[in-house]
């Protein structure tokens, strides 16, 4: 194929998924079509298609061709090596890559480029060819522009659970607003936490301007990372029969929330610290009104290690203590 006429087939590719995906967020969706319309469109292809990050490994996802391997490790085959170095791979031979995981035995070629979305590695765009040398810079240049419009256009939700388990605390924030749409989702989540007899005291103080985060920063201890931190929320609660366990609970599906949605965050304040008549002069709360957790949230800048966690068998009792 000539040079230009390929330039020609993937700069049209790009503008068809845009119209496909223009009014849809729905990842799974957009990579279903986004699949379809490489394996359609492209010539000498035999399967397109992704893998999605799930609970730290590459887990088969929308894909056109014959079936798949599900399951890839982190630097394992080219998916794995994509995602571990954080680059696109243009294997010429896949017989002579190291490692190289075959699904299908015609693939003779392969193009592999990490998708990303807020900066996170959230899968790999997966391209077989049963001709050697298929791929080169030119499809790179426009199938990473492929991957860019999809992850844009597209919202990669981590699954609750998954979320659950892979949130940190995080003390380390990159220099990154958090998208009113994000904030917006944060409280939807919050406010339908449940709440005894249903009496709702909760509510919520958005905190983004920088001086008033360093201000807070120096009002409470062990939290200068607010200052840092794009976005801080105040819980708060009108005093009532249950204020603090509804708080704690809106809180707790705040810090969920964000992380299902790309974010990290960190729980600084406890509604019994000695700095919290401070916080609520600051936040100019009425004396109805009580402080119940301060969150930082934002971009993470940092890879924390998980703590260590008691095992199941060492909380878990049945019938009796
Ligand atoms: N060849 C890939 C595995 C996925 S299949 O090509 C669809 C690899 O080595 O990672």
């Amino acid at each position: 194929m000539l040079a230009i006429e390929k330039k020609e087939i993937l700069t049209q590719i790009n503008e068809q998924l845009k119209a496909l995906i223009s009014d849809e967020y729905d990842y799974l969706a957009n990579l279903s079509n986004a699949a379809a319309l490489l394996y359609n469109e492209l010539e000498d292809v035999n399967w397109a298609g992704f893998y999605l990050m799930k609970n730290g490994e590459l887990v088969l996802g929308p894909f056109q061709g014959l079936p798949a391997c599900i399951r890839i490790e982190v630097g394992s085959g080219v998916c794995g090596s994509a995602v571990e170095d954080e680059k696109t791979y243009i294997v010429e031979d896949v017989h002579k890559f190291e490692g190289h995981i075959a699904c299908d035995s015609a693939s003779e070629s392969e193009i592999v480029i990490p998708l990303y979305s807020d900066d996170r590695i959230v899968g790999v765009l997966d391209i077989d060819s049963p001709i050697k040398g298929r791929f080169d810079e030119t499809d790179k240049k426009h199938l990473e522009e492929f991957a860019k419009l999809l992850t844009k256009e597209s919202k990669f939700q981590i699954d609750a659970l998954e979320s659950i388990k892979t949130r940190r605390s995080v003390r380390k924030y990159k220099d990154k607003k958090v998208e009113k749409e994000k904030i917006n989702e944060l409280i939807d989540s919050a406010r339908l936490a449940p709440s005894g007899k249903n009496i709702q005291p909760v509510e919520y103080v958005i905190i983004e301007d920088g001086k008033r985060r360093e201000e807070l920063a120096n009002i409470v201890s062990g939290g200068d990372f607010i200052a840092e931190a794009p976005l801080t929320i105040a819980v708060i609660s009108k005093k009532c029969e249950h204020d603090i366990e509804d708080g704690s609970a809106a809180t707790e599906n705040i810090l969920i929330s964000a992380r299902a949605q790309g974010l990290d965050s960190c729980w600084v304040a406890g509604y019994k610290k000695d700095y919290n008549k401070g916080v609520e002069e600051f936040l100019e709360l009425s004396d109805d009104y009580r402080l119940i957790s301060l969150l930082a949230i934002g971009y993470s800048d940092q890879r924390p290690t998980p703590p260590n966690k008691k095992s199941i068998e060492e909380v878990i009792h049945y019938e009796k203590f």
